[in-house]
């Protein structure tokens, strides 16, 4: 089962897998909160709607930069007291749209079936610095020097 989840020669657990699930190369099944059908495969790619140059085309709900500062950084979200993730509530985040403080964001963001492995590796590649170099989508979006 985990076998055929993995590309070949990535590690259960890298940045490199991380990036695969972030990018949609490997392929996560994704569906709108409170819905049986699974979404199509290139709507559920986080690239889509989390990369600063591409407007969400699902929504006009705006998408944060999941980066490692957003992520790790206190910071108020979706009216809740100020919270920060940790792997485990990003995971819990992913499978059931419950921010840190379990606020339920908007149904816009997509819940996964998303193993811990995938999850633990997506962490990774979120948290692990630097996040603007390591999303080539992310060059030449408002990182244009003055
Ligand atoms: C269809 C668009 C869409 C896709 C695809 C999507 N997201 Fe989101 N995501 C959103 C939106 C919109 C929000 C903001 C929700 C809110 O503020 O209530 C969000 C919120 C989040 C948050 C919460 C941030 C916070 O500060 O609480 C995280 C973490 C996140 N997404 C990670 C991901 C990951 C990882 C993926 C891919 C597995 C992904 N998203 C795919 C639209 C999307």
């Amino acid at each position: 089962m985990v076998a055929l989840a993995l590309l070949p020669g990535l590690a259960a657990v890298s940045t490199e897998r991380g990036k695969a699930v972030y990018l949609g190369k490997e392929p996560l099944r994704g569906r709108i909160r409170g819905q049986d059908d699974l979404l199509p495969g290139e709507a559920v790619r986080c690239v889509n709607c989390h990369n600063p140059a591409s407007k969400d085309r699902l929504s006009g709900k705006p998408s944060p930069r999941i980066d490692g500062p957003w992520l790790l950084g206190t910071r108020q979200r979706h009216g809740g007291p100020p919270s920060s993730y940790n792997e485990r509530s990003f995971c819990k985040l992913l499978r059931s749209g419950t921010d840190p403080v379990y606020v339920l964001v908007a149904r816009e963001m997509p819940i996964y079936e998303v193993d811990d492995e995938q999850c633990a590796s997506l962490w990774k590649f979120l948290t692990t610095p630097p996040p603007p170099e390591r999303l080539p989508e992310r060059q030449g979006a408002a990182h244009e020097p003055h």
